[in-house]
């Protein structure tokens, strides 16, 4: 395998959605625990792609088959995207799930993402990469892609929301400059950084 960045093309969508729900459990694979697992990334994937394509970036075997192994995608504009979530995407994909308290509630309240810190903080993202990817710097790598194509756009600072179990992908915020920004709800921490700052190409 010989695996490298590239931008996000329309055909790994399907891998993408995949990938969302092979990592969707604090970082191990989530496909047991939801009668229809593609909830996950019809929140956390499918409405990025949808808005803005050219900030996700994936993680591919150049050598072989070129399918993603990884990605990092988000949104420059947080109360941007959350409108466009409500107006455009949510009408196409609610009456797949039930409203049920748990991920189909979730699913239909994008409006939490606008938290106190959204405006000093206006870009998010998710990052995942399938655990074949995972500890060859890749994760760096995209991190460093996506921070570079928001500077680009002139955006600041970006912010990110994960679960308080998934203690590897806070060593790796933490190991590339991200600090904690909030705890909004039990369980789920934000975490933010500059896009302009020294550490977004080291290793600090
Ligand atoms: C978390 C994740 C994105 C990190 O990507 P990665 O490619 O594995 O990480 P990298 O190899 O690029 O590591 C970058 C730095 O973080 C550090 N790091 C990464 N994972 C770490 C861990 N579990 N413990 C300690 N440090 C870690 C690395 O040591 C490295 O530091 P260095 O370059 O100074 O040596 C990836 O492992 C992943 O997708 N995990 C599953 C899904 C997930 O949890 N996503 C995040 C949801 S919030």
């Amino acid at each position: 395998m010989q695996l490298s960045i590239r931008s996000y093309r329309p055909g790994d969508r399907e891998d993408l959605y995949e990938i969302c729900v092979r990592t969707g459990d604090n970082g191990a694979d989530a496909t047991s625990l939801y009668p229809d697992p593609r909830v996950l990334p019809d929140i956390f994937v499918g409405p990025y792609l949808a808005q803005e394509p050219e900030l996700a970036f994936v993680v591919a075997d150049t050598a072989g088959e070129d399918r993603a192994l990884g990605y990092i995608l988000g949104t420059s504009d947080t109360r941007r995207f959350v409108a466009r979530y409500l107006a455009e995407w949510l009408p196409g994909v609610v009456d797949r799930y039930p409203d049920d308290g748990g991920r189909g509630s979730e699913l239909r309240h994008p409006e939490v993402m606008l938290g106190p810190g959204v405006d000093e903080y206006p870009a998010h993202l998710h990052i995942d990469l399938l655990p074949q990817a995972q500890g060859q710097g890749l994760g760096r790598q995209l991190m460093r892609t996506f921070l570079g194509a928001l500077r680009e756009r002139g955006v600041l600072r970006v912010q990110l929301g994960m679960g308080v179990r998934n203690v590897a992908a806070r060593a790796f915020y933490d190991r590339l400059g991200f600090t904690e920004l909030a705890r909004p709800v039990p369980g789920l921490v934000v975490l933010g950084r500059d896009t302009l700052m020294a550490g977004a190409d080291s290793g600090r």
